[in-house]
């Protein structure tokens, strides 16, 4: 499982790097005006905290697959590192998807609310596809449930494209597209925390902690 920051707030992105195990990021046209400043100053700045390892996946604006493959490589040829164009899933962006294979540019479809939708985005040379989970759950669908079978769907014919499963408003979507296989989430930055949150935990080291303080005070190991 890798997990992705979906975000564009900088101030998140150097902390949950900092602590988390983290693989890239990924943001969207809705996550960067939330930021309101400069567009190339935000994404250079998220490339600055990642470093060009990490996978940096973001969203192109343009409407025909010409213009989407220039703006993907105006991205990728600024910002450097491991990019992949996120554009949602259209016939233009289908197009789009096979000429920037044909350039070594990686693509994720965004946007992705079927396994037919998925296996189509797949097929043209997806590297990832994202399904939208909550946006689903939110539908009266089942979000987890079209992660299930887009992972099963690949696997059945080998396809060389990976799930990365977005859209989530808590711990136990992410914990159940885990369980279904999914090869990659990207998730909010308060979603982090929670994943690792548990009250018994908290119990436990408190008790710990008094435990170990009423023989030795304040002394830690290295006093000793
Ligand atoms: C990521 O690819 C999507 O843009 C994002 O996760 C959508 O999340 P939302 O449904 O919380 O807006």
């Amino acid at each position: 499982m890798k997990y992705l920051i979906d975000t564009a707030n900088i101030e998140a992105i150097r902390y949950l790097n900092e602590y988390y195990p983290v693989a890239g990021v990924t943001t969207n046209p809705t996550l960067i005006a939330k930021e309101n400043g400069d567009f190339w100053e935000i994404v250079k700045e998220i490339r600055n905290i990642i470093g060009p390892e990490k996978m940096l996946h973001i969203q192109t604006v343009q409407k025909t697959a010409e213009k989407i493959v220039d703006e993907a490589l105006l991205v990728k040829q600024t910002l450097g590192g491991n990019f992949y164009a996120k554009i949602p899933i259209c016939e233009e962006s289908l197009k789009a998807t096979k000429m920037l294979k044909e350039l070594g540019i990686g693509v994720t479809m965004t946007a992705i609310f079927t396994p037919a939708q998925a296996l189509m985005a797949a097929k043209a040379g997806a590297d990832f596809v994202a399904p939208y989970v909550n946006r689903l759950d939110n539908t009266i669908s089942d979000g987890v449930k079209v992660v299930e079978y887009i992972v099963e769907q690949f696997k059945n014919y080998n396809l060389d494209c990976q799930v990365l499963a977005a859209s989530f408003t808590n711990a136990e979507q992410v914990h159940k597209c885990a369980v279904a296989g999914c090869h990659s989430v990207t998730i909010a930055p308060k979603i982090f925390e929670s994943l690792i949150a548990h009250p018994m935990t908290e119990a436990a080291i408190e008790g710990f902690e008094r435990d170990w303080e009423a023989v030795y005070g304040n002394k830690t190991i290295m006093d000793f």
